[in-house]
């Protein structure tokens, strides 16, 4: 965990999280989430019971077993539609979210699940001031898995020490977004068929993009990628991430502030919108929200087969016209999202998917 990130839980935890962010008394610390005992690398042995608020609380073998087990869930829809019947989803929602919260209740949905949950925090307990570790302490007795989306660094962290059930982080605040890098992982696997030794740009507002923080995280454990940070000088990445890529003696970045001066290069350009919501000043934002609109005078000066990539929604960052381009993969990563998320509700939860053999037994038999 970098410094940064801790001392923003310690705040959080100081803060007290209120659902909207605003007084209360949270515990932080009454850990009681049953996940696997952790092995000898610190990670848990099985993902059953584990909560999910970084990739970095799972092995780089886990994430590869994720990815194994959305395209067989792909290739076997209807042979996995009861994996989870009898079980309950909670989505958990104080942040606006469009494809994020449908994609986990679609998830559950498909594996023959239930959900539960709210979309705005204004409609639950939260208004009248419940803590998130009270509401998870109640909500752990509805449900087998919980997907948590604040605005607040270091809630879902709250919740999986207040939770009894797996909590899965669908994004807090400007930290991280672990299934959206899952679904960003897989639509690269599609691609490239691999997920190292790639150029991946990355382009608009990496200082509040969780996305991109938790994307440049799991590609660092994977190594052999080069970043190229295309932002304003007002949206750098922030010192914690860069520290990671540091870190990585297979890894490398350069930053930069023109796009069309390094698109040339890259297999993978990962857009991203200005994240209007985490500025103090709305003036900052509306002076630097269109400083990137990729189109096609800009996809005429990339690779034939580079990928784009965005986790949605777009505002003004990428033509419609640009759709139309077979590179345009950010429709894919939408299914990719729903795939990943059943990969992993199902895994956390510890049901089986019919006929699938886990790719760890697969590699062993060849
Ligand atoms: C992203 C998010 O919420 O961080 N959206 C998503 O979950 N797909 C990106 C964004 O809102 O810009």
């Amino acid at each position: 965990m970098s410094v940064e990130y801790a001392s923003q839980v310690d705040s959080v935890a100081e803060d007290s999280i209120v659902g909207d962010g605003a007084g209360g008394s949270d515990a932080v610390g009454s850990a009681t989430v049953q996940s696997a005992p952790a092995n000898a690398s610190g990670y848990p042995s099985s993902l059953v019971g584990t909560s999910v608020v970084t990739l970095d609380d799972i092995s780089t073998s886990q994430i590869s077993e994720l990815l194994h087990r959305a395209q067989y869930i792909d290739a076997h829809r209807k042979t996995v539609a009861h994996t989870c019947d009898g079980r309950v989803l909670a989505t958990l929602f104080y942040e606006p979210s469009t494809r994020t919260r449908l994609s986990f209740e679609t998830a559950m949905l498909r594996l023959g699940g239930q959900v539960i949950g709210f979309a705005g925090a204004q409609l639950s307990s939260v208004s009248k001031g419940e803590s998130i570790s009270d509401t998870l302490k109640t909500v752990s007795n509805y449900v087998d898995v919980v997907a948590i989306r604040h605005p607040k660094e270091g809630a879902a962290l709250v919740a999986s020490r207040a939770a009894s059930v797996p909590v899965i982080n669908a994004g807090d605040g400007g930290h991280m977004h672990p299934t959206q890098t899952l679904a960003d992982l897989a639509t690269l696997q599609s691609r490239f068929g691999r997920i190292q030794n790639l150029t991946v740009g990355l382009c608009g507002d990496l200082t509040f993009g969780r996305t991109v923080h938790s994307l440049i995280e799991t590609l660092c454990r994977f190594g052999n990628v080069n970043f190229v940070l295309i932002s304003p000088d007002e949206l750098k990445t922030p010192q914690y991430v860069l520290d990671r890529i540091n870190a990585t003696p297979t890894c490398s970045y350069v930053e930069m502030s023109d796009l069309a001066e390094g698109i040339g290069d890259l297999d993978v350009l990962y857009m991203t919108r200005v994240q209007k919501e985490r500025f103090f000043n709305e003036d900052d934002y509306l002076r630097l929200r269109d400083t990137y609109i990729l189109d096609a005078d800009k996809m005429r000066l990339a690779k034939p087969d580079m990928a784009v990539l965005h986790p949605l929604p777009r505002v003004n960052e990428i033509a419609v016209e640009v759709d139309d381009d077979p590179r345009a993969a950010y429709f894919e990563q939408v299914k990719n999202g729903m795939l990943m998320r059943m990969a992993l509700e199902s895994a956390v939860i510890g049901d089986e998917l019919p006929g699938y053999e886990p790719l760890q037994q697969k590699e062993m038999r060849v």
